[in-house]
């Protein structure tokens, strides 16, 4: 009765995980629940994942990380779990989209436009909201990719997008002295995306060579399981220090070890 009360009483560590229904979201999600005292407010167009469905201490939001009310929606129920004061201790901004893969010659500006609002413009719009809400060791984590320093063929539009997620960060850092922001490159990871990059249609986008490499990627099993960068984003969302605050990080950097 007495640890009843214990556990009634412990102070919630509140996160919001976008893109939490599978892949790299979820695998985060997971990793964060690990903790006693953590919950997760998931966001994501489709429903819940099985495996954190019922959980206790996860919340999920339907809707699409573009839409502000699903934004607002978010954050309010983050804020309004009992044991964190309205606080909330941080986000990861994982949900991303790598489709139109098409040349920047003949992309639709329409599908250009749209990646880049779930890729960057809806990141800014939660991260506006969280940060009203953000506690004293707030922590954004935005999943960022090695396509932004390094042009692909055929992925001008993801680059361009994860690029421009970089930035964000680094101008976040400057004014938002309050909460650690950081940007994270979680490798190449076995996911849905890596599968819709493999695709045989892709081939002029990308050329036959890119498509070949990452076709060999997953045929020789070389893909990271997404439990491993989820493992180092939990890590930075829980614990970052105010040094990587602005930082583009590897998600098997020495210097995560440690938090
Ligand atoms: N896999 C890789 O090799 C790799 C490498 C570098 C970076 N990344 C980055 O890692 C992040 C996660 O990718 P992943 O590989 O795990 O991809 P994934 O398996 O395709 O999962 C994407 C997640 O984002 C959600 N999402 C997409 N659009 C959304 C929207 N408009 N609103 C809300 N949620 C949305 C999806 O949920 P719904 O469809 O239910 O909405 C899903 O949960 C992305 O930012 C990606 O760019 C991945």
């Amino acid at each position: 009765m007495g640890k009843k009360k214990d556990l009634q009483l412990m102070p919630t560590r509140v996160f919001i995980v976008t893109g939490s229904s599978r892949g790299i979201g979820l695998a985060t999600t997971l990793a964060l629940l690990e903790a006693a005292d953590t919950v997760v407010v998931g966001v994501s167009r489709g429903a819940a994942a099985a495996a954190v469905a019922s959980h206790g201490r996860y919340e999920h939001v339907t809707g699409s990380v573009t839409d502000e009310a699903t934004q607002r929606a978010a954050v309010a129920a983050a804020a309004a779990r009992e044991g964190t004061a309205g606080r909330i201790g941080g986000v990861v901004f994982n949900a991303g989209v790598v489709q139109p893969i098409a040349r920047l010659d003949g992309v639709d500006v329409g599908r250009l436009r749209a990646l880049l609002d779930v890729n960057v413009v809806s990141a800014v719009g939660l991260a506006q909201k969280a940060a009203a809400h953000a506690g004293a060791t707030a922590r954004f984590v935005f999943v960022s990719s090695g396509a932004a320093v390094a042009p692909y063929r055929g992925w001008g539009a993801y680059c361009a997008s994860k690029a421009a997620l970089n930035m964000v960060v680094r101008v976040l850092a400057l004014e938002l002295p309050h909460v650690v922001s950081v940007a994270v490159r979680p490798g190449v990871v076995d996911t849905d995306m890596q599968a819709a990059l493999r695709l045989a249609e892709n081939r002029d986008a990308m050329g036959q060579d890119n498509l070949d490499y990452f076709t060999a990627l997953h045929a020789d099993a070389k893909l990271l399981s997404p439990d491993l960068p989820a493992k180092a984003i939990a890590r930075l969302v829980l614990n970052a220090p105010k040094e990587l605050s602005g930082e583009f990080i590897n998600w098997n950097d020495p210097r995560l070890e440690s938090l």
